[in-house]
């Protein structure tokens, strides 16, 4: 897929996100539904979902599509918790080049995390999508996953448990 092709993709899938959350109060129902349109329109997307914070630096699987993904993630380990630790999106184009790369599914070779905050700015939740191809995520996915994190931060206020990283 070349950047243009990529670009309009993500472009018609954020417009479908937007138009399906508005309104939408439930960080249930909207992780749900934004990992099974993820999943459904990244073509290289081999899992698609979040894990949220439940506990001081402590991630846990919330909804997902593709194969099952480990349960809990302290702050300290994988790629989901380098992103929620340092509230910073991190693409990686090699998982096995990731120190302490955490592999839910031994065939995932590249994978993005984005963090997610309220609105008020507290992490509530990290954005996961992998890939069984190496350096499938770009520039062009981080500003689009950014934004649909963004789309989803109205969505998540009923996470009453949302903790400071
Ligand atoms: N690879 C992630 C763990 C979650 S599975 O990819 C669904 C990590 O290293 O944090």
């Amino acid at each position: 897929m070349n950047a243009d092709e990529k670009r309009h993709l993500y472009s018609q899938t954020l417009a479908e996100l937007q138009s399906v959350l508005a309104g939408i109060d439930d960080s249930i129902t909207a992780m749900a539904t934004s990992a099974a349109v993820l999943f459904s329109k990244i073509p290289y997307a081999s899992w698609a979902g979040f894990y949220r914070v439940v506990a001081p630096r402590l991630l846990r699987v919330g909804p997902y599509q593709g194969g099952i993904g480990c349960l809990e993630i302290p702050f300290d380990r994988g790629v989901c918790g380098a992103a929620a630790r340092l509230r910073e999106t991190q693409v990686v184009a090699d998982v096995n080049a990731f120190p302490g790369h955490i592999a839910c599914d031994s065939a995932a070779r590249s994978e993005i995390v984005v963090p997610i905050y309220t609105p008020g700015g507290d992490l509530v939740a990290v954005l996961d999508v992998d890939s069984h191809e190496p350096a499938a995520f770009d520039e062009i996915d981080r500003e689009f996953l950014e934004k649909a994190a963004s789309a989803l931060r109205p969505c998540l206020a009923d996470n009453a448990r949302a903790w400071n990283a």
